[in-house]
């Protein structure tokens, strides 16, 4: 059978056509072609070294590159018609340079294989998709930062298994999420380095015959190394599966954050609101306004989580090098980053805008003795040991949920019948401005301490 009816690129040694099915069945173009701008950089830096190397004319090279820059443009323009028959972006790509220039577009391919190729794109895409991730992260966590310094003061309820526990302050609560998300920042600002190394050269698993300069294609591309082992360069992954565990965590994060959103929106915690433009409404309930993006943003982060186990997945039995199972890589990866970064754009929007009902967060940490701890601290100090302080407290307590009354309503005879060792200056501890206050110590809830970490905060991000 003649080679026409063979695929173009390696039709060579075929003697039938593809079957049409398994034509579809192992083509990545449909998902792949996402990648055709890092796939032309990597081509157009292929191109420069093998000029250098003086495999291609200078002539050669300029046709190749001006010639890409065009498929790109095409590609832009909606104008390229992407082929089924031609499997993937990087054989989309080559076909149509070649149909343009003819016999110098077939020899850009020359020292390479799309083994090293497909690796080369995913992680320049990648690349670039951290560094809009981090932005992103930036963006919410100086929203963050602001937020808290506005409520530096304001009082609500601790919580621990979701009992009122600790009067803290909201300014405090919201720098806890601050804290999380820089860990998921040098998290992703670690991961990029690892991402950063360039595989471009490996050729197909075992180097090539041709005098390549890597050194060359490495800096044209911004890596920051070459892969020292050309088997390793076309068959590892790790840098994508880190990148789901960064992403993974973040999201995880995320979506604990989302939880807090869901519940203080709600009729029982009204601690905020949010405003019409991140909720939806109900097509039966008039009453409704969901919090629909937290909501959201908490179901994503089972995506994230499932990709990064498919990645773990697809990789735990594969021999060396390169596998076909390596094209499964794409889409979970850029389901992952997508994910993260639009979650991550929907929560920088949003969280400036929660508005704070301070008066009911106020009632709610008034009610829940949430100062027993404060009484407790204050026995201590009077001299006594702090179990029998607890014990004491806890009768006071008791007394209370039978009164009807919390610790600061009660009188001080009232609360000298638990311990005489109760004064009148017991009723400074007892408030919520006391407790809050008295945590004056790095990393405690008093507002100073808040305004502080503000300014740590800021200083973290400048210095980023
Ligand atoms: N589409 C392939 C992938 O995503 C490109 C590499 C193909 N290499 C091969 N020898 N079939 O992994």
């Amino acid at each position: 059978m003649s080679s026409e009816k063979t695929n173009q690129s390696w039709g060579g040694r075929f003697s039938e056509p593809v079957d049409a099915f398994v034509a579809r069945f192992t083509a990545s173009v449909d998902f792949d072609k996402r990648l055709y701008r890092h796939d032309i950089l990597g081509s157009q830096a292929h191109a420069r070294m093998l000029t250098q190397a003086g495999v291609l004319s200078e002539a050669e090279r300029d046709a190749i590159v001006a010639g890409l820059d065009e498929i790109r443009g095409e590609i832009e323009a909606g104008t390229f018609e992407w082929r089924v028959d031609l499997e993937d972006v990087h054989m989309n790509i080559e076909a149509r340079l070649t149909e343009r220039l003819g016999v110098v577009g077939k020899k850009l391919h020359t020292g390479r294989s799309r083994n090293d190729q497909v690796a080369t794109d995913i992680r320049l895409w990648l690349r670039d998709e951290i560094d809009a991730i981090l932005a992103e992260l930036d963006r919410l966590q100086a929203g963050l930062l602001q937020l808290a310094e506005t409520e530096a003061d304001t009082i609500m309820p601790g919580f621990t298994h979701l009992q009122t526990a600790q009067p803290v302050t909201f300014g405090h609560h919201l720098l806890a999420w601050f804290e999380m998300l820089s860990r998921d920042h040098e998290r992703l600002v670690d991961c990029r380095k690892r991402v950063n190394r360039m595989p471009l050269g490996s050729a197909a698993l075992a180097g090539t015959t041709y005098p390549i300069q890597r050194q060359v294609t490495c800096e044209l591309l911004g890596f920051e190394a070459i892969g020292g082992n050309s088997l390793d360069g076309v068959s590892d992954r790790d840098f994508a599966i880190e990148f789901c565990a960064a992403a993974s965590l973040a999201m995880m994060h995320l979506s604990r954050f989302s939880e807090e959103l869901v519940l203080w929106t709600s009729a029982q915690f009204q601690f905020i609101d949010l405003p019409d433009r991140f909720c939806t409404g109900s097509s039966i309930m008039p009453q409704k306004k969901n919090p629909d993006v937290p909501e959201l943003v908490r179901g994503k982060t089972g995506r994230v989580f499932g990709a990064l186990t498919g990645l773990l997945t697809l990789m735990k039995g594969q021999p060396l090098a390169y596998n076909k199972d390596n094209q499964e890589d794409k889409e979970p990866l850029f389901d992952a980053a997508d994910t993260l970064r639009d979650s991550l754009r929907a929560f920088a929007d949003m969280v400036p805008a929660i508005k704070p009902k301070r008066e009911i967060m106020r009632e709610a940490a008034r009610r829940g003795f949430s100062t027993a701890t404060d009484l407790a601290d204050y026995l201590v100090r009077k001299g006594l040991p702090f179990r029998d302080c607890h014990e004491i407290v806890g009768h006071a307590v008791k007394y209370g949920v039978d009164s009807g009354k919390d610790l600061a309503e009660m009188s001080l005879e009232e609360l000298r019948r638990f311990s005489d060792q109760i004064e009148q200056d017991v009723f400074a501890v007892l408030t919520l401005e006391g407790s809050v206050n008295a945590r004056d110590h790095i990393g405690g809830t008093a507002p100073a301490q808040v305004r502080a970490a503000v300014q740590r905060g800021r200083a973290l991000l400048a210095r980023r």
